[in-house]
């Protein structure tokens, strides 16, 4: 098998063939044995990779630092707040200054959505987004199509809903790319200020915007997402701490009891997380059964270990 590409900015730039490939190293990570003897992977000359969080990151940071020490591999973790960019260093020189040092992939988390493209080209080191804007989040949509293949088999011939704060959520536009790419029909629901605009490009013929109820009841896969109030251009009219008033969003967009009672027998229920129980998602259903929240977690370190590969076209 081989499979390679320096950078990994957006999952629209990826065919279905490399998203297979990525998916295939996956799954061998994700595997028990390799999973766990994979730290003592053998390599002979060291890359050195480098983590850049420019906003906040809990699963996606980590993730890749474990991928990386799993693989062997050296992770430097770079600091914005005491890092030279407080004195003016550019994007780019901080990239050129690394690569001068010899880091050979840069894992990059900004709210700039199209830097990564301007700098990339004009870069020796692997770009990789871990979250740019509410642009795209490449690597969470691997990690979820990992998830949703184990459950069913098949990325393909599924209904997936994607439900909540769709218009602020890259994780979205990432899923929707990667779903819309595998031919799966798509549901949407929320409140109208949190969809995609009628004309906006994501807005593809296997897309049908329905009722959070009718989404829950079809779906193979319930896809929640967190509420990106900090990216909201506007406070909105919901009232976040009402239990069961006539504002409040989980009542009306959430996850309920009510509503997963009325799940498909084999459907699965999805977030990419940080959650918010009780505002997205009930708190008892966090860890149900049906819930692969946490099993997205672990592969997110599997994929990471196979996007690294692929960025220093080690296979
Ligand atoms: N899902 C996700 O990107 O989580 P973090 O913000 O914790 O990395």
């Amino acid at each position: 098998m081989g499979f390679a590409g320096k950078d990994l900015i957006l999952l629209s730039e990826l065919g279905t063939d490399d998203i297979d490939s990525i998916l295939d190293r996956g799954q061998y990570w994700s595997e028990e044995h390799n999973f766990r003897i994979s730290n003592t992977a053998k390599v002979t000359d060291n890359p050195q990779v480098c983590n850049l969080f420019f906003e906040s990151s809990t699963r996606t940071r980590f993730s890749f630092e474990l991928a990386a020490k799993k693989l062997g591999y050296h992770i430097l973790n770079f600091e914005p707040s005491t890092s030279s960019t407080q004195k003016g260093e550019t994007m780019y020189d901080t990239l050129k200054t690394l690569e001068a040092m010899g880091v050979n992939v840069a894992i990059i988390r900004t709210k700039e959505e199209n830097i990564l493209h301007e700098v990339a080209p004009k870069l020796e080191l692997g770009i990789i987004n871990a979250g740019a804007g509410a642009n795209e989040h490449p690597t969470q949509a691997l990690l979820d199509l990992l998830t949703i293949r184990q459950n069913f088999d098949t990325v393909q011939g599924l209904k997936i809903a994607i439900i909540g704060d769709v218009r602020y959520s890259r994780v979205a536009n990432s899923n929707i790319v990667a779903h819309t790419k595998y031919g799966n029909e798509i549901l949407i629901a929320g409140p109208e200020f949190l969809l995609p605009e009628k004309n906006s490009e994501l807005m593809t013929d296997n897309i049908r915007v329905t009722s959070v109820d009718e989404a829950i009841a079809e779906a193979d896969v319930v896809m929640m997402l967190r509420v990106q109030r900090e990216r909201h251009p506007r406070k909105s009219d919901f009232d976040w701490d009402s239990k069961g008033g006539k504002n409040d969003y989980f009542q009306k967009y959430g996850l309920t009891l009510e509503r997963f009672a009325k799940m498909k027998e084999k459907s699965i229920i999805m977030h990419p997380a940080p959650f918010n129980r009780g505002i997205e998602i009930a708190d008892e259903i966090v860890e149900d059964e049906k819930s692969m929240i946490f099993r997205q977690v672990r592969n997110g370190v599997a994929v990471r270990m196979a996007i690294l590969e692929r960025a220093l076209e080690r296979i």
